[in-house]
């Protein structure tokens, strides 16, 4: 073999996880070198802190398919004391997912967790000296590292490379750990900007022109968010943050805000990846419609009104990631889905609103709508989850479609479905769209891939669907097929007709399934659909 030929192999056997867009520009996870789903699910903040802990953990996620696990790295535990880093844990945490065939999505609870700052060391929160607070218009210390502090960076950059440091000397493939999230929930609460002296001052600045000459350079691609209130102010190109933006519900606070945590964070994943190459994101609080105000939720988080200036001001980010948990989940993701962000869903599903029987839906609608990176509920480990929930057969589902899911181009050949206080969606590919109705007891949802012309495959519950030809002629279903993939070919279990066949649409459940359905019932049917000069069969309900 030659020499190149030894370093080619080198390069793919060391190449550590990474995003690539496909053709469609929807940007796909590869580890080890291959796509990867995140199946994942997010543990409560305090499991896994130990491998003790992890270990009952495991079991559970094997039983619901995960294969990726979501779980805190809290500062204060790694470096209990100034410059003594203790990974310990850590390193046990990590062996005992490679040994149990589990991936894992570290988030580094650093400076800030919920906009708060109660994971940094014991060290860091007595000195309010050395690490200054965010401060009230009172000049009263809030309980939250100042962004604005070069001590607070240099300590949390410090034990964040520290971080990135052990993960490649324990998992220099990327085997295990597959990408890092950076500070949870980043943001000021209470306040719509810090009022210190040293962020008055620099509030008081201007602008920074990297900002300004990056929001000019996206032209008609600015977000209306900003460019509206942009537009309203004369967009000026020199100014402080109020001259130009304005404050329309506390919008120049909020991009101030969102620069500074920016810039912050960028400067953490700039030195961590230049130490082990791992994709980074942001997890951002959704903003609730019932309290859209700066401060209300995280000010200066990467939320969707901010995701221009976190773009700019983060440019080793690699997306900004939504912490789905509202009722309009669909609109919530599609806020994210802007501006080429990748989407991947960290937390979703609110148990402490009695959410308790959406994730299913949730992951199957993510996947199939988006291409996303991965879905992950959060308190994965809570009771609610038990292996007979639903998620453990959608997760089983897409394991078993993640091929096909892979090569599909989202929005095009394949898309998700779910219901929300909809009773119908119709969803359009090109010469073909699909009328989905709900009528079940439970919220229906699928997706489905369009893998030819005429053939395709869903993966449903919960729904009929009415495939309608936009010329007008008339539908027939032939060869209605139920089964799986084994082996990356397809099986076929049962051949469905009559009844169970479509005539008029095709039904998820079967109708031999129908009286008994529940949430985790997910059929998985491929049907050459095609159009016919057959009037009969123009989908309007015969019987
Ligand atoms: C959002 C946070 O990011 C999570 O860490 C967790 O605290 C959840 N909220 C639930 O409270």
């Amino acid at each position: 073999m030659s020499l190149s030929a030894i370093f080619a192999g080198c390069a793919t056997m060391y190449k550590t996880p990474y995003l690539e867009r496909d053709a469609n520009g929807c940007a796909k996870l590869f580890i080890e070198g291959k796509p990867f789903i995140v199946r994942g699910g997010e543990l409560l903040n305090s499991s896994g802190s130990t491998a003790e802990d992890m270990a009952k953990h495991i079991e559970a996620s094997k039983a619901l398919n995960l294969n990726t696990v979501l779980l805190a790295v809290a500062w204060e535990q790694i470096e209990k004391n100034e410059g003594d880093f203790n990974f310990d844990e850590l390193e046990k945490i990590i062996s005992l997912a490679e040994a149990n065939d589990l991936k894992l999505v570290l988030l580094w609870f650093g400076s800030w967790k919920n906009g708060f700052s109660g994971y940094v060391p014991h060290w860091v929160m007595r000195d309010t000296k050395r690490f200054p607070r965010v401060q009230n218009a009172k000049g009263e210390n809030r309980p939250c590292l100042s962004p604005f502090s070069e001590e607070v960076l240099r300590a949390d950059k410090r034990a964040f490379v520290e971080l990135m440091q052990f993960i490649k000397r324990v998992d220099p493939q990327g085997k295990v750990v597959a990408m890092v999230q950076v500070e949870n929930e980043i943001g000021l609460l209470d306040d719509s900007r810090d009022r210190s002296k040293i962020a008055e001052n620099a509030f008081a600045q201007n602008v920074p022109q990297e900002l300004i000459e990056s929001l000019s350079k996206k032209g008609d691609d600015l977000l209306p968010e900003i460019r509206e209130a942009w537009k309203a102010n004369g967009m000026k190109k020199s100014g402080n943050w109020t001259e130009i933006f304005g404050q329309k519900n506390m919008l120049a606070d909020e991009m101030f805000m969102a620069w500074h945590y920016g810039k912050f964070v960028d400067a953490l994943a700039k030195e961590g990846k230049a130490v082990h190459n791992l994709p980074m994101f942001v997890n951002a609080w959704v903003i609730s419609p019932d309290s859209p105000i700066a401060g209300k939720y995280p000010s200066g988080g990467p939320n969707y009104r901010m995701l221009d200036v976190w773009q700019v001001a983060a440019k080793n980010i690699d997306f900004f990631a939504p912490d789905n948990y509202l009722e309009d989940y669909c609109a919530k993701i599609a806020d994210f889905a802007r501006s080429g962000n990748p989407i991947f869903v960290p937390e979703a599903c609110a148990l402490w609103l009695g959410d308790k029987n959406s994730a299913q839906a949730k992951a199957l609608y993510t996947i199939g709508e988006y291409g996303a990176i991965g879905f992950s509920p959060f308190g994965i480990d809570h009771a609610v989850y038990s292996p007979s929930h639903a998620l453990g057969r959608a997760y089983e589902v897409i394991e078993n479609l993640s091929a096909e899911i892979t090569k599909a181009e989202a929005g095009k050949n394949m898309r998700g479905f779910m219901q929300q206080k909809n009773k119908s969606d119709t969803l359009d590919f090109g010469d073909i769209k699909v009328d989905i109705s709900y009528s079940f007891p439970y919220k229906g949802y699928g997706l489905i891939i369009r893998l030819s012309k005429e053939d395709f495959l869903i993966a449903a519950s919960g729904a009929d669907l009415y495939f309608k030809s936009k010329s007008g002629k008339g539908i027939a279903y032939g060869l209605v097929r139920e089964g799986s993939y084994k082996n990356g070919e397809w099986k076929t279990a049962k051949y469905l007709g009559g009844d169970e066949g479509g005539l008029v649409n095709l039904k998820f459940p079967p109708v031999y399934l129908r009286e008994d359905a529940d949430e985790g019932m997910i059929s998985v049917v491929r049907a050459h659909i095609f159009e016919v000069d057959n009037s009969t069969s123009d989908n309007t309900q015969i019987f």
